[in-house]
């Protein structure tokens, strides 16, 4: 049976799993030093989409004063567990406001593209403009919908308790239209036999140039390489790409 979304809430405990081969550190120093470079100096954090708070665990060691924001409770249980030093809220980011601004936000793992649509993707970047401090950073990664391959998959298998599990997730895009589809599997093989699991995720599908006359009323942009060990400009041509916006002046 295909799920929409399983993989947050009844199999929320998975997630890590499927997730074990991420390097969260990199991903988050990365940030950090653009921060260093672009940001307003300033350390209040706040992780859109944040799942289980694999990044806010290494935010808060960096020094920031990080909260997290996701749609399904199931995730932010697991990730108040990891991070007991954060907050956390239970919102959509395409509509979300805060009490205090922050100086950071970041929203990881194309996680942007939970915005199913152009005009939730708008509300989002007005919503995250507003939430920001004066010359505060948001950081994101993104693909471009010109882009997917819908032949190319990503797999990888790891044990836990007694279990192999293998993983598999690929992008589909019809080529028309703004939405695409996120879909994943998980194959759960024991002694007892194997359990199949199959989820689709329905996203926002946007080019890269339609992204930036978005955030353009909003930000200073910076494309980057996709790139989380060195800091270099997109090369206009690859598929996924970082996108470090500065909130402009009012
Ligand atoms: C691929 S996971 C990424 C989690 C984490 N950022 C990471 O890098 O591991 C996507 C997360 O987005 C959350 N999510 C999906 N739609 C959302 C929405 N509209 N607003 C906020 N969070 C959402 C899901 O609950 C899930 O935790």
């Amino acid at each position: 049976m295909i799920s929409t979304n399983a993989l947050y809430t009844d199999l929320s405990g998975y997630y890590d799993l499927m997730c074990c081969d991420i390097n969260y550190l990199a991903q988050s120093s990365s940030v950090h030093r653009l921060n260093k470079m672009l940001g307003n100096g300033k350390h209040s954090h706040l992780d859109l989409a944040c799942g289980t708070g694999p990044h806010i665990r290494h935010f808060i060691d960096f020094g920031y004063q990080s909260s997290g924001l996701d749609i399904h409770q199931p995730m932010l249980d697991l990730a108040r567990a990891r991070c007991p030093q954060a907050s956390f809220i239970l919102q959509n980011m395409a509509d979300f406001t805060l009490q205090q601004p922050v100086d950071l936000i970041t929203c990881f793992l194309y996680s942007i593209h939970y915005n199913a649509s152009i005009a939730a993707l708008k509300h989002c970047f007005a919503s995250v403009y507003a939430a920001l401090t004066p010359g505060g950073l948001f950081v994101f990664n993104a693909v471009d919908k010109d882009t997917i391959c819908n032949r190319s998959a990503v797999r990888h298998s790891t044990w836990f308790d007694n279990s192999q599990f293998v993983f598999e997730s690929a992008w589909h895009y019809s080529g028309r239209g703004e939405q695409q589809a996120l879909k994943l599997s998980i194959a759960k093989t024991n002694a007892a036999g194997t359990q199949f699991w199959q989820d689709q995720h329905t996203m926002v599908a946007i080019s890269f140039a339609e992204l930036q006359a978005l955030l353009c009323p909003y930000f200073e942009v910076h494309i980057l390489a996709h790139d989380y060990d060195r800091i270099t400009v997109w090369d206009n041509a690859a598929g996924n790409a970082l996108f470090a916006c500065v909130k402009r002046g009012a």
